[in-house]
């Protein structure tokens, strides 16, 4: 009895320090603003007031067109850039803040940061490189060399110990940068697309290893990538930048089936688009739309006014298509059949969705072998929970 006792207290201690650690803040950014003055004279706005959260053990990915600040948010982060505004902690340390004019220099910042471009010192060994951050640390000597091998280990360089990064390729180069990274054992890495130089499928590979690399060492990551593929495999939450500002933050399946703006939307995936005017919302929140398709009933995530523009979109695999007549129901439409393109898994087909004389192009996937030829007439159906009504 008393064992047992012992064994749910023990219990509870544990989960106790997993909930602590799942709710600690390694990277707490507020209202951070950036101004780059530019050759003409102007100023560009890099940073237009960007406040997240980054909890230990997470890894976020940063997502946005270029040009949208997300170089200039990570540098700020790790402190090669200074900020105008606003407020930065890493682990709990204020390491940034325009109003109480704090400002800890890179160097004494508790992360470190992988470059697409590796960032190695040509005339360090790849153990020297890796040791770098330790020797930096004043780690003792003979913790150094069980250290190093250690990380080499996981980033499978075992025996790599003496080369020069110009005796390694690509992908092995970023494997040196990320052992340096995550040797000294710091809570926050910071990854500027770290694998847009290496090809396809060694991508792929250091990709899942920084998966694995992750839940070993534990640390929270920030990974900027253009990659969806890369994004969706990586994140746990997703950050998507325009112009400066977080446009949206969520779990990646969130921003896909529940974006909050057409630029969202968008950038998530493929959809396809019918612009109208809000004619009705009922008690359970479905949406009516006045469009050049007629009616279209869909649900919106944020709050809309009668009479307001807005986007009615679908998803490629949310749509139905078929060649028998839907029930009678709402969204649905005769279409033309243009075009299919053979994607391995599944089908995709381009069409025309009509009415009266209007047409309206989409996309919508189908199974393989489901036959619809091009040239034929079929009928769309989306249903309702599946029609976002998005602001414009
Ligand atoms: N040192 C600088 N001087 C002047 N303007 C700069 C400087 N660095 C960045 N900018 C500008 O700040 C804005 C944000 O740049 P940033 O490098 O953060 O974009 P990004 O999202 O990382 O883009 P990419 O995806 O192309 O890497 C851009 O308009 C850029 O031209
Ligand atoms: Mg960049």
């Amino acid at each position: 009895m008393v064992l047992m006792n012992r064994q749910i207290q023990v219990h509870e201690e544990v989960t106790g320090a997993e909930v602590e650690r799942e709710q600690a803040v390694r990277i707490r950014a507020r209202d951070v603003r950036k101004t780059y003055s530019s050759q003409r004279g102007g100023e560009v706005v890099a940073l237009d007031g960007v406040s997240l959260d980054i909890k230990a053990g997470q890894m976020a990915v940063l997502l946005g067109p270029s040009g949208c600040g997300k170089t200039t948010l990570l540098r700020s982060i790790a402190g090669l850039e200074q900020p105008q505004g606003g407020d930065i902690e890493i682990d709990g340390t204020l390491v940034y803040s325009a109003s109480r004019k704090t400002w800890i220099p890179p160097e004494r910042r508790q992360l470190s940061m992988v470059f697409q471009s590796y960032a190695l010192w040509p005339h360090m060994t790849v153990f020297e490189n890796v040791a770098f951050p330790l020797r930096s640390r004043r780690t003792p000597k003979d913790r150094i060399r069980g250290k190093v091998l250690h990380v080499l280990e996981a980033v499978g360089l075992s025996g790599y110990e003496q080369r020069h990064p110009s005796q390694l390729s690509g992908g092995q180069q970023q494997r040196v940068a990320l052992a340096r990274a995550i040797v000294a054992d710091v809570g926050v890495v910071l990854f500027d697309e770290p694998l847009s130089n290496v090809d396809a499928k060694v991508r792929e590979q250091v990709r899942n290893e920084i998966v694995a690399l992750q839940s070993t060492f534990g640390f929270a990551g920030l990974y900027v990538t253009h990659d969806q593929v890369e994004a969706g495999a990586l994140a746990e939450v997703l950050v998507v930048m325009d112009h400066g500002r977080i446009e949206q933050t969520g779990r990646p399946q969130e921003l896909y089936d529940a974006p909050a703006s057409r630029y969202v939307a968008n950038f998530m995936g493929t959809i396809s688009e019918i612009s109208g005017s809000v004619s009705g919302i009922n008690a359970s929140g479905v949406v009516t739309l006045q469009t050049a398709l007629g009616p279209i009933s869909g649900t919106a995530s944020a709050s809309l006014a009668v009479g307001s523009e807005v986007v009615a979109a679908f998803r490629p695999e949310r749509a139905l298509l078929s060649y028998d007549e839907p029930g009678d129901t709402a969204n649905v439409w005769r279409c033309a059949v243009k075009h299919k393109m053979f994607m391995g898994s599944y089908m995709e087909v381009l069409l025309d969705i009509m009415f009266g004389d209007e047409r309206c192009g989409a996309t919508v996937t189908a199974p393989r072998g489901s036959g619809f030829r091009e040239g034929s007439e079929a009928w769309i159906h989306v249903p309702v929970e599946s029609m976002l009504v998005l602001n414009p």
